[in-house]
Protein backbone atom coordinates (compact mmCIF):
# COMPACT_ATOMS: atom_id res chain seq x y z
CA UNK A 1 0.00 0.00 0.00
CA UNK A 2 1.22 3.39 -0.82
CA UNK A 3 1.84 5.39 2.11
CA UNK A 4 -0.58 8.58 2.93
CA UNK A 5 1.02 12.16 2.23
CA UNK A 6 0.19 13.47 6.09
CA UNK A 7 -0.23 17.73 6.06
CA UNK A 8 3.33 19.32 5.48
CA UNK A 9 2.22 21.75 8.21
CA UNK A 10 1.06 22.10 11.71
CA UNK A 11 -2.04 23.88 12.75
CA UNK A 12 -1.95 26.81 15.17
CA UNK A 13 -5.34 28.36 15.01
CA UNK A 14 -8.70 26.43 14.88
CA UNK A 15 -12.37 27.49 13.50
CA UNK A 16 -14.74 25.37 15.09
CA UNK A 17 -17.57 23.97 12.78
CA UNK A 18 -21.23 22.69 14.05
CA UNK A 19 -23.05 19.69 12.72
CA UNK A 20 -26.99 20.32 12.10
CA UNK A 21 -29.86 18.08 12.46
CA UNK A 22 -31.19 16.76 9.21
CA UNK A 23 -34.78 18.67 10.28
CA UNK A 24 -32.63 21.82 10.72
CA UNK A 25 -31.09 21.25 7.31
CA UNK A 26 -34.57 20.80 5.55
CA UNK A 27 -35.48 23.95 7.10
CA UNK A 28 -32.23 25.67 5.87
CA UNK A 29 -32.61 24.69 2.46
CA UNK A 30 -36.43 25.19 2.22
CA UNK A 31 -35.57 28.81 3.42
CA UNK A 32 -32.90 28.93 0.87
CA UNK A 33 -35.23 28.20 -2.35
CA UNK A 34 -33.48 24.63 -2.79
CA UNK A 35 -30.40 26.77 -3.71
CA UNK A 36 -27.07 25.90 -1.69
CA UNK A 37 -25.47 29.53 -2.56
CA UNK A 38 -28.59 30.90 -0.53
CA UNK A 39 -27.36 28.89 2.93
CA UNK A 40 -26.03 30.47 5.55
CA UNK A 41 -22.72 29.52 5.92
CA UNK A 42 -23.50 29.07 9.73
CA UNK A 43 -25.53 25.48 8.71
CA UNK A 44 -22.99 24.53 6.53
CA UNK A 45 -20.77 21.64 8.03
CA UNK A 46 -18.68 21.48 5.68
CA UNK A 47 -18.47 23.79 2.56
CA UNK A 48 -16.88 22.39 -0.44
CA UNK A 49 -19.00 25.43 -2.12
CA UNK A 50 -15.42 26.56 -3.65
CA UNK A 51 -11.89 26.52 -3.87
CA UNK A 52 -11.70 30.34 -4.27
CA UNK A 53 -11.04 32.69 -0.99
CA UNK A 54 -11.26 29.74 1.40
CA UNK A 55 -8.07 28.62 1.85
CA UNK A 56 -6.15 29.17 4.79
CA UNK A 57 -2.95 31.54 5.07
CA UNK A 58 0.36 30.33 6.74
CA UNK A 59 1.89 32.05 9.19
CA UNK A 60 4.13 34.15 7.52
CA UNK A 61 1.45 35.36 5.22
CA UNK A 62 -0.42 36.70 8.68
CA UNK A 63 3.04 38.17 9.43
CA UNK A 64 2.87 39.72 5.72
CA UNK A 65 -0.15 41.59 6.88
CA UNK A 66 1.35 43.52 9.63
CA UNK A 67 3.98 45.09 6.83
CA UNK A 68 1.29 46.36 5.08
CA UNK A 69 2.30 50.01 3.58
CA UNK A 70 -1.18 51.61 3.45
CA UNK A 71 -0.16 54.37 1.55
CA UNK A 72 -2.28 55.60 -1.47
CA UNK A 73 0.24 55.63 -4.34
CA UNK A 74 3.68 53.64 -4.47
CA UNK A 75 3.62 51.45 -1.27
CA UNK A 76 6.27 49.10 -0.38
CA UNK A 77 4.26 46.03 -0.73
CA UNK A 78 3.10 46.90 -4.38
CA UNK A 79 6.98 46.55 -4.92
CA UNK A 80 6.83 43.12 -3.55
CA UNK A 81 4.47 41.91 -5.78
CA UNK A 82 5.81 43.49 -8.86
CA UNK A 83 9.16 41.83 -7.84
CA UNK A 84 7.74 38.73 -7.54
CA UNK A 85 5.62 37.91 -10.44
CA UNK A 86 8.73 39.51 -12.52
CA UNK A 87 10.89 37.15 -10.82
CA UNK A 88 7.99 33.78 -11.33
CA UNK A 89 6.37 34.57 -14.18
CA UNK A 90 9.07 37.50 -16.00
CA UNK A 91 6.11 39.91 -16.71
CA UNK A 92 7.47 43.24 -16.56
CA UNK A 93 3.95 45.13 -16.08
CA UNK A 94 1.85 44.21 -12.62
CA UNK A 95 -1.50 45.43 -11.83
CA UNK A 96 -3.78 44.36 -9.03
CA UNK A 97 -6.79 43.67 -9.43
CA UNK A 98 -9.28 42.99 -6.20
CA UNK A 99 -10.12 39.55 -7.79
CA UNK A 100 -9.63 37.70 -10.84
CA UNK A 101 -12.69 39.09 -12.37
CA UNK A 102 -11.73 42.83 -11.69
CA UNK A 103 -8.62 41.79 -14.10
CA UNK A 104 -11.05 40.38 -17.05
CA UNK A 105 -12.89 43.84 -16.72
CA UNK A 106 -10.06 46.34 -17.36
CA UNK A 107 -8.10 43.46 -20.00
CA UNK A 108 -10.80 42.29 -22.53
CA UNK A 109 -12.00 45.67 -23.13
CA UNK A 110 -8.71 47.02 -24.00
CA UNK A 111 -8.11 43.76 -26.39
CA UNK A 112 -11.55 44.08 -28.15
CA UNK A 113 -10.35 47.64 -28.66
CA UNK A 114 -7.27 47.02 -30.46
CA UNK A 115 -8.65 44.16 -32.37
CA UNK A 116 -11.03 46.46 -33.74
CA UNK A 117 -13.54 44.35 -35.02
CA UNK A 118 -17.25 45.38 -34.20
CA UNK A 119 -17.95 41.72 -32.67
CA UNK A 120 -14.74 39.62 -32.35
CA UNK A 121 -14.53 36.39 -30.71
CA UNK A 122 -12.53 35.33 -27.60
CA UNK A 123 -11.33 31.66 -28.50
CA UNK A 124 -10.57 29.39 -25.03
CA UNK A 125 -10.14 25.79 -23.80
CA UNK A 126 -12.92 26.69 -21.88
CA UNK A 127 -13.88 30.46 -20.25
CA UNK A 128 -15.11 30.20 -16.73
CA UNK A 129 -18.07 31.62 -16.32
CA UNK A 130 -16.98 35.08 -15.39
CA UNK A 131 -14.20 35.16 -17.93
CA UNK A 132 -17.36 34.20 -20.37
CA UNK A 133 -19.35 37.49 -18.97
CA UNK A 134 -16.56 39.84 -19.11
CA UNK A 135 -15.97 39.00 -22.70
CA UNK A 136 -19.61 39.31 -23.64
CA UNK A 137 -19.64 42.62 -21.63
CA UNK A 138 -17.22 43.98 -23.75
CA UNK A 139 -19.17 43.34 -26.51
CA UNK A 140 -17.46 39.89 -27.77
CA UNK A 141 -18.62 36.17 -28.06
CA UNK A 142 -16.86 33.41 -26.32
CA UNK A 143 -15.81 30.36 -28.19
CA UNK A 144 -14.63 27.28 -26.41
CA UNK A 145 -13.08 24.36 -28.07
CA UNK A 146 -11.87 22.07 -25.40
CA UNK A 147 -10.78 18.79 -26.32
CA UNK A 148 -13.03 15.71 -26.93
CA UNK A 149 -11.68 13.65 -24.58
CA UNK A 150 -12.78 16.14 -21.91
CA UNK A 151 -16.38 15.32 -22.34
CA UNK A 152 -15.67 11.38 -20.93
CA UNK A 153 -15.73 11.27 -17.88
CA UNK A 154 -15.00 7.31 -17.83
CA UNK A 155 -12.09 7.53 -19.27
CA UNK A 156 -8.71 8.54 -18.43
CA UNK A 157 -6.43 11.21 -20.29
CA UNK A 158 -3.49 13.08 -18.85
CA UNK A 159 -4.34 16.33 -20.45
CA UNK A 160 -8.08 16.76 -20.11
CA UNK A 161 -7.92 20.67 -19.99
CA UNK A 162 -6.32 20.80 -23.52
CA UNK A 163 -7.96 23.03 -26.09
CA UNK A 164 -8.53 21.27 -29.71
CA UNK A 165 -5.96 22.12 -32.03
CA UNK A 166 -7.95 21.37 -35.18
CA UNK A 167 -11.08 23.14 -34.12
CA UNK A 168 -8.65 26.14 -32.77
CA UNK A 169 -6.95 26.13 -36.38
CA UNK A 170 -10.38 25.96 -37.89
CA UNK A 171 -11.92 28.73 -35.81
CA UNK A 172 -9.33 31.29 -36.32
CA UNK A 173 -9.52 30.90 -40.35
CA UNK A 174 -13.02 30.83 -40.16
CA UNK A 175 -13.20 33.90 -37.83
CA UNK A 176 -10.13 35.28 -39.37
CA UNK A 177 -7.75 36.62 -37.51
CA UNK A 178 -8.64 40.44 -37.56
CA UNK A 179 -11.91 39.01 -35.70
CA UNK A 180 -9.89 37.53 -32.42
CA UNK A 181 -9.43 39.49 -30.22
CA UNK A 182 -7.26 36.80 -27.89
CA UNK A 183 -6.95 33.26 -27.19
CA UNK A 184 -7.30 32.54 -23.67
CA UNK A 185 -6.06 29.50 -21.79
CA UNK A 186 -6.96 28.60 -18.77
CA UNK A 187 -4.70 26.30 -16.31
CA UNK A 188 -5.95 24.58 -14.92
CA UNK A 189 -9.23 24.08 -16.95
CA UNK A 190 -12.14 24.32 -13.91
CA UNK A 191 -14.85 24.03 -15.39
CA UNK A 192 -13.63 20.21 -17.41
CA UNK A 193 -12.86 19.04 -13.93
CA UNK A 194 -9.52 20.96 -12.83
CA UNK A 195 -7.81 19.07 -15.64
CA UNK A 196 -4.23 20.28 -16.50
CA UNK A 197 -3.34 21.68 -19.98
CA UNK A 198 -0.10 19.75 -21.00
CA UNK A 199 3.10 22.29 -21.94
CA UNK A 200 2.63 20.96 -25.38
CA UNK A 201 -0.46 22.06 -25.81
CA UNK A 202 -0.09 25.10 -24.84
CA UNK A 203 2.96 25.80 -27.10
CA UNK A 204 1.15 24.65 -30.04
CA UNK A 205 -2.22 26.71 -29.19
CA UNK A 206 -0.15 29.65 -28.08
CA UNK A 207 1.88 29.28 -32.03
CA UNK A 208 -1.11 28.90 -33.88
CA UNK A 209 -2.74 32.52 -32.29
CA UNK A 210 0.66 34.07 -32.23
CA UNK A 211 1.29 33.75 -36.08
CA UNK A 212 -2.09 34.94 -36.92
CA UNK A 213 -1.06 37.56 -34.71
CA UNK A 214 -3.42 37.19 -31.71
CA UNK A 215 -3.09 38.23 -28.46
CA UNK A 216 -2.35 35.15 -25.83
CA UNK A 217 -3.94 35.11 -22.64
CA UNK A 218 -3.34 32.22 -19.40
CA UNK A 219 -5.78 32.57 -17.13
CA UNK A 220 -3.64 31.95 -14.68
CA UNK A 221 -5.66 31.03 -11.33
CA UNK A 222 -4.54 27.50 -10.78
CA UNK A 223 -1.07 27.94 -12.50
CA UNK A 224 0.65 26.12 -9.57
CA UNK A 225 -1.88 22.84 -9.93
CA UNK A 226 -1.31 23.09 -13.75
CA UNK A 227 2.69 23.23 -13.03
CA UNK A 228 2.55 20.33 -10.89
CA UNK A 229 0.96 17.66 -13.43
CA UNK A 230 2.95 18.79 -15.74
CA UNK A 231 5.84 17.65 -13.14
CA UNK A 232 4.02 14.20 -12.97
CA UNK A 233 2.80 13.77 -16.20
CA UNK A 234 5.01 14.85 -19.03
CA UNK A 235 8.40 12.63 -18.43
CA UNK A 236 10.05 15.55 -20.54
CA UNK A 237 9.64 17.48 -17.13
CA UNK A 238 10.37 14.92 -14.78
CA UNK A 239 13.46 16.47 -13.42
CA UNK A 240 12.26 20.22 -14.00
CA UNK A 241 11.35 22.14 -10.85
CA UNK A 242 8.68 23.80 -10.85
CA UNK A 243 9.73 27.24 -10.67
CA UNK A 244 11.15 26.15 -14.52
CA UNK A 245 7.61 25.04 -15.26
CA UNK A 246 6.05 27.73 -14.40
CA UNK A 247 8.59 30.05 -16.33
CA UNK A 248 7.96 28.09 -19.56
CA UNK A 249 3.98 27.94 -19.45
CA UNK A 250 4.02 32.10 -19.00
CA UNK A 251 6.79 32.22 -21.71
CA UNK A 252 4.18 31.09 -23.92
CA UNK A 253 1.27 34.06 -23.50
CA UNK A 254 1.34 37.66 -24.08
CA UNK A 255 -0.65 38.51 -20.54
CA UNK A 256 -2.26 37.14 -18.15
CA UNK A 257 -5.56 37.28 -15.26
CA UNK A 258 -4.97 35.52 -12.47
CA UNK A 259 -7.77 35.08 -9.33
CA UNK A 260 -5.09 35.11 -6.62
CA UNK A 261 -7.71 33.15 -4.27
CA UNK A 262 -7.09 30.23 -5.62
CA UNK A 263 -3.29 28.90 -5.85
CA UNK A 264 -2.04 31.83 -4.50
CA UNK A 265 -3.75 31.34 -1.25
CA UNK A 266 -5.31 34.41 -0.36
CA UNK A 267 -8.74 35.44 0.67
CA UNK A 268 -8.70 38.23 -1.78
CA UNK A 269 -6.55 40.19 -4.63
CA UNK A 270 -6.05 39.05 -8.17
CA UNK A 271 -3.62 40.28 -11.03
CA UNK A 272 -3.32 41.36 -14.44
CA UNK A 273 0.14 41.25 -15.97
CA UNK A 274 1.73 42.07 -19.23
CA UNK A 275 4.97 40.75 -20.69
CA UNK A 276 6.46 43.98 -22.14
CA UNK A 277 3.66 45.83 -24.51
CA UNK A 278 4.12 49.47 -22.04
CA UNK A 279 1.41 50.42 -24.20
CA UNK A 280 -0.87 48.39 -23.44
CA UNK A 281 -0.08 47.95 -19.95
CA UNK A 282 -0.79 52.05 -19.57
CA UNK A 283 -3.93 51.76 -21.39
CA UNK A 284 -5.46 49.25 -18.85
CA UNK A 285 -3.89 50.87 -15.84
CA UNK A 286 -5.66 54.05 -16.77
CA UNK A 287 -9.11 51.49 -16.83
CA UNK A 288 -7.81 49.73 -14.05
CA UNK A 289 -8.12 53.48 -11.79
CA UNK A 290 -11.46 53.88 -12.53
CA UNK A 291 -13.29 50.21 -11.82
CA UNK A 292 -10.46 49.09 -9.62
CA UNK A 293 -8.72 51.80 -7.74
CA UNK A 294 -4.89 53.27 -8.19
CA UNK A 295 -2.72 51.45 -10.07
CA UNK A 296 -0.33 50.39 -6.72
CA UNK A 297 -3.30 49.06 -5.37
CA UNK A 298 -6.53 48.05 -7.08
CA UNK A 299 -8.63 47.86 -5.10
CA UNK A 300 -6.83 45.82 -2.23
CA UNK A 301 -5.05 47.00 0.57
CA UNK A 302 -1.50 47.02 1.26
CA UNK A 303 -1.39 44.14 3.56
CA UNK A 304 -3.22 42.05 1.06
CA UNK A 305 -1.04 42.91 -1.65
CA UNK A 306 2.19 41.53 0.75
CA UNK A 307 -0.12 38.32 1.48
CA UNK A 308 -0.38 37.98 -2.19
CA UNK A 309 3.02 38.45 -2.84
CA UNK A 310 3.95 35.76 -0.14
CA UNK A 311 1.29 33.62 -1.78
CA UNK A 312 2.44 33.32 -5.04
CA UNK A 313 5.78 31.76 -3.80
CA UNK A 314 3.57 29.44 -1.21
CA UNK A 315 1.31 28.11 -3.64
CA UNK A 316 4.57 26.64 -5.74
CA UNK A 317 6.20 24.91 -2.94
CA UNK A 318 6.49 20.79 -3.73
CA UNK A 319 5.24 19.22 -0.56
CA UNK A 320 2.38 21.42 -0.27
CA UNK A 321 1.20 20.61 -4.21
CA UNK A 322 2.40 16.85 -3.15
CA UNK A 323 -0.34 17.12 -0.61
CA UNK A 324 -2.71 18.83 -2.18
CA UNK A 325 -3.34 17.10 -5.29
CA UNK A 326 -3.22 13.80 -3.72
CA UNK A 327 -5.52 14.80 -1.26
CA UNK A 328 -8.23 15.65 -3.82
CA UNK A 329 -7.20 11.62 -5.40
CA UNK A 330 -8.14 10.51 -1.78
CA UNK A 331 -11.82 11.97 -2.35
CA UNK A 332 -11.98 10.84 -5.74
CA UNK A 333 -10.49 7.21 -4.92
CA UNK A 334 -12.83 6.73 -2.39
CA UNK A 335 -16.18 7.47 -4.21
CA UNK A 336 -14.57 5.89 -7.07
CA UNK A 337 -14.45 2.77 -5.50
CA UNK A 338 -17.53 2.83 -4.15
CA UNK A 339 -19.35 3.09 -7.70
CA UNK A 340 -19.58 6.88 -7.53
CA UNK A 341 -18.66 8.15 -11.45
CA UNK A 342 -16.38 10.82 -11.47
CA UNK A 343 -14.36 13.12 -13.43
CA UNK A 344 -11.08 10.88 -13.82
CA UNK A 345 -8.80 11.39 -13.43
CA UNK A 346 -9.09 13.79 -10.56
CA UNK A 347 -8.07 17.09 -11.09
CA UNK A 348 -5.95 20.01 -9.22
CA UNK A 349 -8.92 21.25 -7.38
CA UNK A 350 -12.14 19.31 -6.77
CA UNK A 351 -13.76 16.30 -7.36
CA UNK A 352 -16.80 16.61 -10.77
CA UNK A 353 -19.39 14.23 -9.67
CA UNK A 354 -20.54 12.68 -13.10
CA UNK A 355 -24.50 13.48 -12.23
CA UNK A 356 -25.59 12.75 -15.35
CA UNK A 357 -24.70 9.31 -15.46
CA UNK A 358 -25.79 8.91 -11.31
CA UNK A 359 -29.01 9.94 -11.46
CA UNK A 360 -29.96 9.37 -15.50
CA UNK A 361 -33.70 9.38 -14.45
CA UNK A 362 -33.40 12.98 -14.02
CA UNK A 363 -33.83 15.08 -17.21
CA UNK A 364 -30.87 17.66 -17.96
CA UNK A 365 -33.26 20.54 -17.61
CA UNK A 366 -34.33 19.34 -13.90
CA UNK A 367 -30.89 19.68 -13.14
CA UNK A 368 -29.38 16.61 -11.91
CA UNK A 369 -25.84 17.89 -10.77
CA UNK A 370 -28.13 20.28 -8.52
CA UNK A 371 -30.43 17.84 -7.22
CA UNK A 372 -27.62 16.15 -6.06
CA UNK A 373 -25.92 19.19 -4.32
CA UNK A 374 -29.24 19.39 -2.84
CA UNK A 375 -29.11 15.74 -1.50
CA UNK A 376 -25.89 15.75 -0.04
CA UNK A 377 -26.39 18.81 1.83
CA UNK A 378 -29.28 17.24 3.36
CA UNK A 379 -27.53 14.16 3.81
CA UNK A 380 -25.02 15.53 5.84
CA UNK A 381 -24.74 19.53 5.54
CA UNK A 382 -22.09 19.28 2.75
CA UNK A 383 -21.97 22.12 0.70
CA UNK A 384 -21.05 21.67 -3.02
CA UNK A 385 -21.88 22.91 -6.60
CA UNK A 386 -23.64 22.00 -9.51
CA UNK A 387 -21.78 22.76 -12.93
CA UNK A 388 -23.64 22.07 -15.80
CA UNK A 389 -27.43 23.32 -17.31
CA UNK A 390 -28.11 25.07 -14.15
CA UNK A 391 -25.01 27.14 -14.11
CA UNK A 392 -24.99 27.83 -18.11
CA UNK A 393 -28.10 29.33 -18.29
CA UNK A 394 -30.27 30.12 -21.64
CA UNK A 395 -29.48 31.97 -24.78
CA UNK A 396 -29.65 35.60 -24.43
CA UNK A 397 -31.50 35.91 -27.89
CA UNK A 398 -33.59 32.90 -27.54
CA UNK A 399 -34.23 32.50 -24.11
CA UNK A 400 -33.36 28.74 -25.02
CA UNK A 401 -32.00 26.88 -22.29
CA UNK A 402 -28.01 26.08 -23.65
CA UNK A 403 -26.86 22.27 -24.03
CA UNK A 404 -24.46 21.82 -21.76
CA UNK A 405 -21.40 18.93 -22.32
CA UNK A 406 -21.65 18.20 -18.70
CA UNK A 407 -23.80 17.38 -15.76
CA UNK A 408 -21.90 17.99 -12.82
CA UNK A 409 -21.40 18.38 -8.97
CA UNK A 410 -18.14 20.01 -7.80
CA UNK A 411 -16.71 19.68 -4.75
CA UNK A 412 -14.35 21.89 -4.67
CA UNK A 413 -11.30 21.43 -1.26
CA UNK A 414 -10.20 24.50 -0.03
CA UNK A 415 -6.66 24.59 0.50
CA UNK A 416 -5.32 23.70 3.56
CA UNK A 417 -8.14 23.67 5.31
CA UNK A 418 -9.23 20.31 5.80
CA UNK A 419 -7.97 17.34 6.56
CA UNK A 420 -8.72 13.97 5.02
CA UNK A 421 -10.97 12.80 8.05
CA UNK A 422 -13.16 15.80 6.49
CA UNK A 423 -12.51 13.85 3.25
CA UNK A 424 -13.94 10.50 4.73
CA UNK A 425 -16.81 12.23 5.95
CA UNK A 426 -17.71 13.18 2.60
CA UNK A 427 -17.40 10.24 0.88
CA UNK A 428 -19.64 8.33 3.21
CA UNK A 429 -22.22 11.07 2.98
CA UNK A 430 -22.22 11.26 -0.97
CA UNK A 431 -21.72 7.08 -0.88
CA UNK A 432 -25.44 7.32 1.48
CA UNK A 433 -26.92 9.52 -1.20
CA UNK A 434 -25.86 6.93 -3.91
CA UNK A 435 -27.72 4.53 -2.36
CA UNK A 436 -30.73 6.07 -2.94
CA UNK A 437 -29.81 7.95 -5.99
CA UNK A 438 -33.25 5.79 -7.88
CA UNK A 439 -35.51 8.10 -5.26
CA UNK A 440 -33.94 11.67 -5.81
CA UNK A 441 -35.97 13.80 -7.88
CA UNK A 442 -35.14 17.20 -10.33
CA UNK A 443 -35.50 20.48 -9.44
CA UNK A 444 -37.76 23.06 -11.41
CA UNK A 445 -37.43 26.73 -10.84
CA UNK A 446 -40.16 29.05 -8.50
CA UNK A 447 -38.12 32.33 -9.91
CA UNK A 448 -35.20 32.24 -12.26
CA UNK A 449 -33.30 35.72 -12.46
CA UNK A 450 -32.70 36.24 -16.13
CA UNK A 451 -28.90 36.55 -15.19
CA UNK A 452 -26.42 34.75 -13.84
CA UNK A 453 -28.87 32.77 -12.31
CA UNK A 454 -27.77 29.92 -10.37
CA UNK A 455 -26.36 32.29 -7.82
CA UNK A 456 -29.74 33.15 -6.47
CA UNK A 457 -32.67 31.14 -8.62
CA UNK A 458 -35.34 29.62 -6.21
CA UNK A 459 -36.69 26.30 -6.72
CA UNK A 460 -38.11 23.32 -5.41
CA UNK A 461 -38.46 19.59 -6.25
CA UNK A 462 -40.01 18.53 -8.85
CA UNK A 463 -43.73 16.53 -7.94
CA UNK A 464 -42.87 12.81 -8.48
CA UNK A 465 -45.50 12.24 -11.30
CA UNK A 466 -44.04 15.30 -12.97
CA UNK A 467 -40.63 13.88 -12.54
CA UNK A 468 -42.01 10.37 -14.01
CA UNK A 469 -43.64 11.65 -17.05
CA UNK A 470 -40.45 14.02 -18.18
N1 LIG B 1 -10.92 32.21 -13.93
C1 LIG B 1 -11.10 30.99 -13.40
C2 LIG B 1 -10.54 29.80 -14.09
C3 LIG B 1 -11.82 30.85 -12.20
O1 LIG B 1 -12.00 29.63 -11.69
C4 LIG B 1 -12.33 32.01 -11.57
C5 LIG B 1 -13.10 31.91 -10.33
C6 LIG B 1 -12.11 33.25 -12.17
C7 LIG B 1 -11.39 33.32 -13.35
C8 LIG B 1 -12.63 34.53 -11.56
O2 LIG B 1 -11.90 34.85 -10.43
O3 LIG B 1 -13.57 34.76 -8.58
O4 LIG B 1 -11.37 35.89 -8.29
O5 LIG B 1 -13.11 36.90 -9.72
N2 LIG B 1 -13.55 30.84 -9.88
C9 LIG B 1 -14.27 30.60 -8.64
C10 LIG B 1 -14.78 29.18 -8.61
C11 LIG B 1 -15.28 31.62 -8.28
O6 LIG B 1 -15.58 28.87 -7.70
O7 LIG B 1 -14.38 28.37 -9.44
P1 LIG B 1 -12.54 35.65 -9.19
Amino acid sequence: MTRRIPEPYRIKMVEPIRQTTAAERETALNAAGWNPFLLDAADVYIDLLTDSGTGAMSDRQWAGLMLGDEAYAGGRNFHHLCETVEDLFGYAHTIPTHQGRGAEQILFPELVRRCGSARPVFVSNYHFDTTKAHVELAGARAVNLLCAEALDTGRAADWKGNIDLDALRRTLDEAGSDNVAALIMTVTCNSAGGQPVSMDNLRAAAALARSRGVPVVLDAARYAENAWFIKQRDPAYAEASLRDIVREMFAQADMFTMSAKKDALVNIGGICAIRDDAELARAVQVRGIALEGFVSYGGLAGRDLEAMAIGLREGLDDDYLRWRVAQVEYLGARLRDAGVPIQTPTGGHAVFVDAARLLPHIPAEQFPGHALACALYLEGGVRAVEIGSLLLGRDPATGVQEPSPFELLRLTIPRRVYTNDHMDYVADCLIAVKRRAATLHGLEFTDEPPLLRHFTARLRPVAPAQALAA
